[in-house]
Order: structure tokens, then sequence, then C-alpha cells
């Protein structure tokens, strides 16, 4: 069932309910976007802006054949949805175009990388093998010392700072409203004068089946790194952004997350050693128990749900905001979106 004139009540202006937000209008909707404070200080603020699909091929544990495909998806809105919002708002975000480079430098994470490639080649992508000599050329930042390194060619990046303030702007251009969250007022008074509303709350109050997981980001002085790819190596990356290189990140809490993240990064980038550590922060990744987003209809036939993307919000946003979009205005949520389905947590998520 869909509503005939929606109002659409956003709880949330990360990227996924401002992402949702931006095509609900697309389609006519009336939308209002509500958040605690601006910018909004979740996960997407935090976030590194890696657009990384080939790594869900080989998982954190078990691949999930539909999670792949998600994001597989997804990435391949990222171009469009990127050149969109920058002529609707009349600002960048930083889209590049991969290959992000991945590094094996044990045989475990050599192990990991067959894995991935093997995925990649079953999924008609490529993962293009690359010599010690090809990896020189292409970052001579990068250590000599790996079993494996992979050009990952579906993997981009965008800064999802700039996209959030792009969104915000395209979305107040297009008619949608924003609005700060008075200090206690309910969920209920908000949504007051709404028919529709979409749950796009991230980590939000912890309640439900989503939860925090901790992460810690650095940032150096790109002059000191002089990076251009994106360069992975076993859980930890680095991506060149703006002025700096991010190095990143911790998964949970970690008791000197500094000091860990240095001592993993330079095993792939020794320049980190002699780089100057200009930022530092924290964010929480919203994880839900199977560690795959809940998208789809909540708990009645008013209320949607948006959250939970763990590690890979900013590279969903595009196919969150069109499968939100079809079951909000269209009543029916994708076949391939199924998987994510709020029900899979009952009455919790
Ligand atoms: N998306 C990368 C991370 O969660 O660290």
């Amino acid at each position: 069932m869909s509503v005939a004139h929606p109002k659409i009540a956003i709880i949330g202006a990360g990227i996924i309910g401002l992402s949702c937000a931006w095509e609900l209008l697309k389609r006519g909707a009336e939308v209002s976007v509500f958040d605690k404070q601006w910018p909004p200080v979740g996960a997407s603020w935090a976030a590194a802006g890696m657009l990384a699909p080939a790594f869900e091929a080989a998982g954190e544990g078990v691949a999930h054949p539909e999670f792949f495909d998600l994001c597989l998806r997804s990435a391949r809105m990222w171009r469009g949805f990127a050149e969109e919002i920058e002529q609707a708002s009349g600002q960048g975000v930083g889209y590049c175009e991969g290959p992000a480079l991945a590094v094996a430098l044990d045989e475990a994470e050599a192990e990991h990388l067959l894995r991935l490639e093997a995925r990649l080649v079953e999924s008609g992508l490529t993962a293009e093998r690359l010599s010690r000599r090809d990896i020189g050329a292409l970052e001579r930042g990068v250590s000599p010392d790996f079993e494996l390194a992979l050009a990952l060619v579906s993997d981009g990046r965008v800064d999802p700072r700039r996209t959030v303030l792009a969104l915000r702007t395209a979305i107040e251009r297009a008619g949608g409203v924003f609005e700060i969250v008075p200090e206690g007022v309910s969920g209920a008074q908000l949504t007051e004068g709404f028919n529709t509303c979409l749950d796009a709350s991230g980590v939000g109050d912890g309640a439900g089946a989503v939860q925090a997981v901790e992460g810690v980001m650095l940032a150096f002085r790109r002059a000191d790194m002089a990076l251009d790819h994106v360069v992975r190596c076993g859980a930890e990356y680095a991506v060149p952004r703006g002025e700096h290189v991010l190095v990143g990140a911790t998964v949970g809490e970690v008791a000197d997350a500094r000091a860990f993240l240095l001592s993993r990064a330079v095993r792939f980038l020794p320049r980190v050693r002699s780089a100057a550590l200009v930022d530092q922060w924290r964010g929480f990744r919203p994880a839900t128990p199977d560690r795959l987003p809940i998208m789809g209809r909540g708990s009645d036939a008013r209320t949607f749900v948006a959250r939970g993307h763990y590690r890979n919000g900013i590279l969903l946003a595009p196919i969150t905001a069109e499968i939100m979009a079809e079951v909000i205005l269209g009543g029916e949520l994708a076949g391939f979106a199924a998987a994510f389905a709020p029900a899979r947590f009952g009455a919790t998520a």
C-alpha cells in the first residue's frame, strides 16, 4: 500500500537520510529532514569515503551474495548520483573513480586477496595483479615488501562531508525543508502533521537492532605522503582527501587507537612514520547483528526504516535512496532488497 500525498518526515541528516530525501523530492513528495545538529556528527561525517564494493566480495567472515550485489549496484550508480548532486547544488563532492590498490604483506592477507580476486572474476569484474614495478609506477610510497597486489577497478572514493553539505543545498533548492530538533522534543511531536516517517537515524539513540561500533581515523598531511590512490592492506586503508591522507580505521574499542593504526599503517605505507599527523577523530558505525543494512517498512504502514549500513553507508547511499523511494511511494520493496527488510529482526528494528 502507498500513501496518496506523502508528507514525509525523515529522521537523520546523514548521507542515508539526505539521499532518501533527495530521491523522494525528485519523485514529487513533500519532505522535511530532522537532525539534532548541523553538520551531522554521525558516521557520514567520520567516514573516509571509500566506495569499495570489491572488499565485500570476500566479506568479513562469510560473504553474503545479496550484499555484494547491492554494493555493486550502488557503486555503479555513484557517478550519476555525484553528477546530479553537483549540478543541483553547485558544489563539488570529490567523486573519483578507481582503481584502489590492495596489497597483502603476509600469507593470510594474500589468501584473502586471492578469495576476493576469484569472487570478482566470477562476477565478471577485473582485479588486475600488480608487480613491484607496477606499484612503484603508481604509488611510490607503498612498501615493496608485498606478497600480492591488486588494482581494484570497481573501487572509487568520494568526500562524504562535501557530499552531505551538497545534498542539503540540493534538497533545499528543490523545496525540501531541513530542521534542527530542539532539545527535549519527542519523536511523536516531531512527526505530527506528517503521514509518513522514515527513520534514517544511523546509530541514533542506540535503540532497536542497531548498535554503535567505534572507529578511529587519523589524518596526515598529504604532501608528506604523496598518495593518489586508495590503498588497502588487511583491515586498514589510506584514502587521499584534499590536503590530507586519512588512515583508518579501528573497529570497536582499541586502547591506544593512534598507536595501533600507526603500527598497522607503517607496514604498507612506511612514509606515515615521518608524515605530520594533523587530525584524528572517532566515529560510530551503525551495526546490526548480521552487519547488513535494514531497509524497508517499519512497525506500521506509515513508518519506514533505512539504518544500519555499518561500513558501507557512503557506498550504499544511492541504492538505498532508490529502494526507499520505491517502497515509500510505490508500496513495494524491490525483490533484490528483500534480504535487508526490517522484519528479520522482528519488532526491534
Ligand atoms: N568503511 C570503512 C570503515 O568502516 O572503516
